[in-house]
């Protein structure tokens, strides 16, 4: 949070993380290194079951790494979950949302009510504070005002995400981590989200980590791009560098697969 920071300083970082889930089974991460600063938006794109969830997880402290480091900071996240100072730094840090959202809320809460509890938990606002951060973040998500006053069940599967992407953010996280958060919504609505996350990221210099089977939506919010395949790192650079001249012959699939117009038409 110190204003002071340098630009180039790398809040969350993975130092060769694997994740291996059964005893003799193929890691579902085997061994990747990456660093996401306050201006990175990191886009992990890769088929279903490369490793895209376990990696995300285990940088938001969601999942313990197999062998790895993970670290905020410097200090590794396993430590800081060990104390609940520490846990609580780290919520504050580093947020997750995940792609279903229909478990993620308390079904007896309102929309409002979760979303400003971490306020009271995290940050300890009292309530009228807490309120019009609340109001704030809906204001700036587009989100109207009146819906949050619903319980989970009673809006839309989209209206959903984008409760679960304002709980994300009322803390002002330093990096969001977004886990497919896109990939269930109508089109339509996709380009809003897209949209709004960028536009939160670049203005506040929260560090963005999008993981998404789709390279379009990833590429256009993305300032890097990490392609894994069987939970390994097959390329990893800048959008420019990984979509301009692809180094390996599975990132060349993944961007035939998307080849056409849009990919990078709104970037
Ligand atoms: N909690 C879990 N327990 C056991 N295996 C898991 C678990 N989560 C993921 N896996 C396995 O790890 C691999 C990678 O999964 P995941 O990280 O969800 O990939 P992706 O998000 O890219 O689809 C898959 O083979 C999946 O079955
Ligand atoms: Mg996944």
């Amino acid at each position: 949070m110190s204003e002071d920071r340098p630009a180039t300083l790398t809040q969350l970082a993975a130092d060769q993380v694997v994740k291996t889930y059964r005893r003799g089974a193929a890691p579902a991460v085997a061994g990747i290194d990456l660093e996401i600063g306050p201006d990175t938006a990191l886009g992990i794109v890769g088929e279903s079951g490369s490793g895209k969830s376990t990696l995300a997880r285990m940088l938001a402290g969601l999942e313990t790494p197999t062998s790895g480091r993970v670290l905020l900071d410097g200090e590794p996240v396993v430590n800081l979950l060990r104390s609940r100072t520490g846990r609580s730094d780290l919520r504050r840090a580093v947020q997750y949302v995940a792609q279903d959202t229909s478990s993620s809320f308390d079904p007896r809460r309102t929309l409002r009510d979760s979303v400003r509890l971490p306020l009271l938990r995290l940050l300890r606002l009292d309530r009228a504070a807490a309120d019009a951060r609340v109001d704030e973040v809906l204001t700036s998500l587009e989100i109207a005002p009146a819906l949050a006053d619903r319980l989970p069940r009673n809006v839309s599967g989209g209206q959903r995400q984008r409760f679960a992407i304002a709980r994300a953010l009322v803390v002002s996280p330093r990096v969001l981590i977004c886990d497919e958060v896109v990939s269930a919504l109508d089109v339509s609505v996709q380009g809003a989200v897209l949209n709004h996350l960028r536009r939160h990221t670049v203005a506040t210099g929260c560090g963005l980590v999008f993981v998404s089977h789709g390279l379009p939506a990833t590429a256009f919010i993305s300032s890097h791009l990490l392609v894994v395949q069987g939970g390994r790192a097959v390329e990893h650079g800048t959008v420019e560098e990984v979509v301009g001249s692809p180094r390996h012959d599975y990132t060349r699939t993944l961007l035939a697969a998307h080849s056409g117009p849009g990919l990078r038409a709104a970037s």
